[in-house]
């Protein structure tokens, strides 16, 4: 006879081997907290409900606890023959007081109870993760101010584009990373619904009282629906594409930080705190922690691979397949975290190398689409004052000069509406500043910008 939990119908106890493979212990321990909250709820609910005596609840809840604390203490011996977490302290719980544990499990199943408990995991990652990046956004304010005054190149096709501040660059991260907070908020959303009292998948015939579990749960809703209560995972392939999409934002910004940290372009500086050297070349500080961020990227969009094809040919309801949904969720929430965290930190420790970069802007005429539109406002139409624009940066090409170098008798060669205050009207700083546009670079609009960002992010709880 086997001596499972789930034993009764079973003539010959589990081949090893497969005992081994179907346990999932060695994951799903991390759930142990909140599947002790989910029985704490559960047993109390049972007792309003007179399905069980106060003395029997009074019983299990100090079984629980001391339960709790045993793990806390590290004290808890997890056995991979018990299979997963739910079974490892319901039989820690009836070997501790007596058959009265065995009733933990009425008007329960393991369906509808593992995904209490990951409901309950995801929401407090989820609480946390907006927590970390609340703080990165705030690094990133501060930055922007710190750096409002400095010009840099904007590129497109990684070729020098604009100049704009660099506030305005930082901005656009954050502008990506609001977006990020609300897509958190809204996973949140979504995993704040109870599943338990589904049981295996059709509810029960004990007067069960669901919405009192969700009262002492935290949750939100009680779900609607007990088949689709126990197979439900959307809010977990929410939770991974939010952070696929943090990671994918988090990626973008450490590539142009790796780029501008290089010894060719040298635009910024990275602390010694935040880099690492080479084991064989003595002169190298590579910026390692932005090159494994962009490399942590893929790890998590293959878990979203990983739970979306898990998920897409299941038939309907509770499969084992969805014990494997633990990985890819725990995997992305942790990395995407950590990834956060570090990034904050880092931002702070980066500074502008200035001279450099102003040294950059004044070379690769930056200022020719400022030099067209200042032909329109003359009179000309774009594409006249593009082409006659086209021709002046080619003959500065030849003549290796600057616009800002030519003479007002050679721009009158091009357009005779050219005049003197062109020369005010390319500078570099003019350039930025003209930019007043809703949403562009302009110091005025920037400076409102960080002010709205302030007032976004003090606003922004979970
Ligand atoms: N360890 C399982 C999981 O994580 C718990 C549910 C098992 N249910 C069952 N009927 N085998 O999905």
């Amino acid at each position: 006879m086997s001596k499972k939990l789930w034993g009764g119908r079973f003539k010959y106890s589990t081949d090893k081997e497969v005992e081994l493979f179907t346990s999932s212990i060695e994951i799903d321990k991390e759930l142990y907290k909140y599947d002790i909250k989910g029985s704490i709820a559960h047993v109390k609910m049972l007792k309003k409900q007179k399905i069980i005596s106060p003395s029997d609840e009074s019983k299990i809840l100090k079984g629980l606890k001391k339960i709790e604390k045993e793990i806390d203490d590290g004290k808890f011996i997890f056995d991979s023959s018990l299979e997963d977490i739910h079974m490892n302290i319901e039989h820690a719980l009836t070997k501790k007081i007596g058959n009265v544990g065995k009733k933990v499990h009425t008007a329960r199943s393991r369906n509808d109870q593992v995904v209490t408990d990951m409901r309950l995991y995801t929401k407090d990652s989820l609480k946390n993760l907006h927590y970390h990046v609340k703080k990165l956004i705030e690094a990133l304010i501060k930055k922007s101010e710190k750096s409002i005054k400095i010009i840099i190149p904007f590129y497109t096709h990684l070729q020098k584009a604009q100049p704009i501040l660099a506030s305005h660059y930082l901005n656009s991260f954050i502008e990506m990373f609001l977006r990020d907070l609300s897509k958190i908020e809204k996973a949140y959303e979504v995993a704040d619904s109870n599943p338990l009292g589904s049981c295996a998948g059709s509810g029960t015939s004990f007067n069960i009282d669901r919405e009192y579990t969700s009262k002492l749960l935290g949750f939100k809703r009680t779900s609607r629906n007990s088949l689709d209560s126990v197979s439900d995972r959307d809010f977990i392939t929410d939770s991974i594409f939010t952070c696929s999409q943090i990671m994918m934002h988090l990626s973008r910004f450490s590539e142009d930080l790796i780029l501008w940290n290089s010894y060719e372009f040298n635009y910024i500086k990275i602390n010694d705190k935040f880099t690492t050297g080479s084991s064989i070349m003595p002169q190298k500080k590579n910026p390692d922690v932005l090159e494994l961020i962009r490399g942590k990227c893929s790890q998590i969009y293959g878990n979203l691979i990983n739970i979306m094809v898990n998920l897409k040919g299941l038939p309907s309801t509770y499969n084992r397949d969805l014990q494997e949904d633990k990985i890819p969720l725990f995997s992305s929430i942790k990395t995407c975290t950590e990834c956060i965290s570090i990034f904050s930190n880092l931002i702070n420790s980066i500074t502008f190398n200035e001279n450099v970069i102003k040294n950059s802007i004044e070379n690769g005429f930056m200022t020719a689409t400022d030099l067209a539109d200042y032909l329109v406002k003359k009179g000309l139409t774009f594409r006249d004052a593009h082409s006659i624009t086209g021709k002046l940066v080619l003959y500065c090409e030849d003549k290796n000069v600057k616009l800002s170098d030519l003479k007002i008798k050679e721009y009158k060669k091009f357009s005779n509406k050219i005049d003197i205050d062109i020369y005010d009207y390319i500078k570099l700083d003019n350039s930025v500043n003209s930019k007043k546009s809703l949403g562009g670079t302009s110091l005025t609009m920037v400076k409102k910008e960080i002010k709205n960002y302030k007032n976004i992010i003090n606003k922004k709880y979970l």
